[in-house]
């Protein structure tokens, strides 16, 4: 029986797990909510909020999975990517806690998790597999070849996903995440009423910068156009006026230029390689439209199709327990000198 401890600190939520042979009994996760105000996440408040979070919520999962502290096999935690002082801050005290009860540690690549929190539910994808891992942060196709054998195939040069939709949502005058709330809002609207043109870009990569200029444009334009035409220019009441009326189209056409973007590469990615089981994970997975959407090219293609649970799909300590199984049934292990670090290479 193996029982592991796993610790995510990397952004904004602060959350601990236990894992036993792959099962996860607990996943307690803090939100920090002190961000809300400013737009975006503040690192050095990040930080300071998982310093105070770190002890009640590792407890809770302790208590929840029904364990002790001393029957726990393994420590592991995100060593990265991610905000360097939170990466720290988690880092810190799994250390700690492994010295202490003299217990090995086990340091977790946080996107390689993403993709392995598909490994959490009883139905399972097979190896090799393709993962379209969809965040805040990153946007990328993984082809999965084993638990700890991975490779990124195509990646965002520029923004993420998640970060298309959030400064989508910022432009639109919507609080931060956006995210949520342009799912919402798409909802009830056309996603054809308004175009957005889909980048030209090479190979299995991806890009959104352009899309948020054309949004941009178009909602300077009320509308009208969404290249930069001076003639088109709206007042501000003009520009709120119009978003206000609109707001479920605006909402549904970006939503569906997001999507097709994201889906149409992981197609490409799926001719390619041949591959037939494919995979979704990260925050925007949790998008009720991406998610139809991509059981509809699924089944139109015949693949076998994997989300996890939502609460695996936003950052979560259970993605990072069951990355360390897998790693502790091969014997990866790290030393106590282990450092963070922000950077996402793997
Ligand atoms: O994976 P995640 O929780 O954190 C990172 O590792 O970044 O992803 C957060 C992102 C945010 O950009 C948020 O707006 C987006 O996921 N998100 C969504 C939805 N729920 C969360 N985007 C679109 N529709 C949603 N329903
Ligand atoms: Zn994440």
């Amino acid at each position: 029986m193996t029982t592991i401890l796993a610790i995510e600190s990397s952004c904004d939520e602060t959350s601990a797990a236990i894992c036993r042979d792959g099962k996860i009994l607990s996943n307690i996760t803090a939100s920090q909510k002190v961000h809300e105000q400013y737009g975006g996440v503040v690192p050095e408040l990040a930080s300071r909020a998982h310093i105070q979070n770190i002890v009640p919520v590792v407890n809770e999962a302790v208590k929840i999975a029904d364990c002790r502290l001393p029957a726990v096999d393994c420590i592991a935690f995100t060593q990265s990517p991610g905000l360097i002082g939170s990466l720290l801050v988690g880092a810190q005290f799994a250390k700690s806690l492994a010295l202490s009860l003299n217990k090995p540690l086990i340091a977790v690549h946080h996107m390689q998790a993403h993709v392995l929190a598909n490994l959490i539910a009883d139905k399972k994808p097979s190896f090799p597999f393709l993962c379209l891992t969809v965040s805040g942060g990153h946007t990328q196709i993984v082809l999965c070849e084993s638990p700890t054998k991975m490779k990124v195939i195509g990646e965002t040069i520029d923004d993420a996903a998640g970060e298309a939709f959030d400064k989508s949502a910022k432009l639109l005058g919507l609080p931060y995440p956006g995210g949520p709330l342009i799912d919402k809002y798409a909802r009830d609207g056309d996603p054809k009423q308004f175009s957005f043109p889909e980048p030209q870009i090479a190979g299995l990569n991806f890009s959104f910068s352009g899309l948020k200029t054309s949004i941009l444009y178009f909602l300077q334009n009320a509308g009208k156009s969404n290249l930069f035409k001076e003639e088109f220019m709206a007042t501000e009441a003009e520009r709120k006026k119009f978003i206000k009326e609109h707001i479920n189209d605006i909402c549904a056409s970006i939503q569906y230029r997001i999507i097709t973007i994201l889906l149409n590469k992981l197609k490409k990615a799926c001719v390619q390689t041949g591959i037939t089981d494919i995979c979704l994970a990260g925050g925007v997975s949790a998008n009720s439209g991406l998610r139809k959407a991509f059981y509809e090219m699924g089944e139109k293609n015949k693949w076998n199709c994997f989300i996890p649970d939502f609460e695996y799909c936003t950052d979560n300590a259970a993605m990072i327990a069951i990355t360390a199984y897998y790693k502790y049934l091969a014997g990866d292990f790290s030393t106590p000198d282990v450092t963070v670090s922000a950077r996402v290479e793997w």
